[in-house]
């Protein structure tokens, strides 16, 4: 895998803007340069490493994460569109507890490498709380971004049927 080769931007530099956003329900104020990338921000700045760098090009879903409540990649989100919004990472699921969603991974097999599990994770949640009782049409759509080429989806799956079960919302 091709190592990542952006530099986070640091206060010795020049063009920084103070962002200012909720991470986890914290509020958070960071000095970048306007055109950062939100992962690295999570991941260099916050030390939030969860989120993950796979593609960096929005191709693979690692680095998922929600903003205001919807699922996006967060290496394609720039500072200043993080600007005033609501992040929550996957270290911000369950509220310092297991999810519920994490816990039907690891009931159903669905944990798999550390590099696709957390943005599955939050791929899920951004399911549910779309769909509480999806259909596997829309299991398959909501988890379309997020790429596993090793081990597959089938416990993954099983996984969302178990939180649906469950009654998991996010
Ligand atoms: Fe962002 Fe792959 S690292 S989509
Ligand atoms: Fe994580 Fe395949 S990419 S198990």
């Amino acid at each position: 895998m091709e190592k990542d080769s952006r530099e986070i931007v640091t206060e010795e530099n020049a063009s920084l803007n103070n962002i200012r956003f909720s991470i986890n329900d914290q509020p958070v104020e960071v000095k970048a340069a306007p055109a950062d990338r939100l992962v690295d921000i999570l991941r260099a700045s916050l030390e939030l490493t969860g989120t993950k760098i796979s593609c960096g090009i929005g191709r693979c879903g690692a680095c998922s994460v929600l903003m205001n409540g919807k699922l996006i990649n967060s290496c394609l989100v720039l500072a200043y569109q993080a600007n005033e919004t609501s992040i929550t990472t996957i270290e911000g699921t369950g509220n310092g507890n297991v999810d519920p969603v994490q816990e039907a991974f690891l009931q159903k097999g669905g944990f798999q490498c550390g590099y696709c599990t957390p943005g599955m994770v939050m791929a899920v949640k951004a399911l549910l709380a779309e769909h509480p009782e999806p259909s596997e049409e829309q299991i398959a759509e909501g988890l379309s971004g997020n790429l596993c080429r090793c081990t597959g989806y089938t416990g993954i799956i099983r996984a969302v049927k178990k939180a649906t079960a469950s009654g998991c919302r996010q």
